[in-house]
């Protein structure tokens, strides 16, 4: 991580007024892929993490039975809070929690975890972490939206802020994941740095 938490964290609450008035047609692809890719369905509790202003989140908690989203932002949480609210989305829960201590437990498994726009703020050693810990959560899905390579990103263009973003390539993306269990069901490139990774494991009924 090329900041802190509490670096990134102070980052996004000066930030998380305008953070919905700042997107590229990139990252709305990205969403709503994600958001297509996670079918949470009633009986689904879903673990969104880097959740922000709760996008993905307040998208999937009227299809899901609960939805958990954790960031490392108060600012960010806050707006989160403020638009469920709004929409009078009551079973979704904003709170801190981080990709290595997502803060779920004890309340029970989580079936489908998403994350969009968030992961490629770790180095790659803290993404592989953050993947088994999903895992170890006992979700069936894991649907990653992200900056990600899928060739080499042209020194010119970059889709991301060098100073403070760490984005993988997809290769280690995904080796991450099949180490940690998953299989690979989908790969969505969206732009040559920007991408969806579907990842899914065997639950221990269908095992
Ligand atoms: C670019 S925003 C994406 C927000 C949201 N997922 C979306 O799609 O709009 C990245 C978010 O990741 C959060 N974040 C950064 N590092 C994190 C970490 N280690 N654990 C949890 N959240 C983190 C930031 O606070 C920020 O809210």
């Amino acid at each position: 991580m090329k900041k802190t938490i509490d670096e990134h964290a102070a980052r996004f609450d000066s930030h998380a007024a305008d953070y919905d008035d700042d997107h590229g047609p990139e990252y709305r692809a990205c969403a709503d892929l994600v958001i297509e890719h996670a079918t949470a369905g009633p009986e689904d509790v879903v673990l969104d993490l880097g959740t922000g202003t709760g996008e993905i989140a307040l998208a999937l908690a009227p299809h899901a039975k609960r939805v958990i989203g954790r960031d490392i932002s108060e600012g960010m949480l806050e707006q989160a809070r403020r638009k469920a609210s709004a929409e009078g989305i009551e079973n979704v829960e904003f709170g801190p929690g981080t990709f290595r201590e997502p803060n779920v437990s004890p309340e029970g498994p989580v079936d489908v975890a998403v994350s969009n726009f968030a992961m490629h703020h770790l180095a790659d050693d803290e993404k592989r972490t953050a993947i088994e810990t999903i895992a170890g959560l006992g979700s069936r899905r894991f649907v990653l939206g992200d900056v990600m390579f899928f060739g080499s990103p042209d020194p010119d263009e970059p889709f991301y802020s060098p100073e403070v973003d760490d984005p993988a390539t997809v290769g280690t993306l995904a080796d991450a994941l099949t180490s940690a269990g998953f299989s690979i069901t989908a790969v969505e490139r969206v732009h040559e740095q920007v991408g969806v990774l579907v990842a899914e494991r065997a639950t221990d009924e269908a095992a």
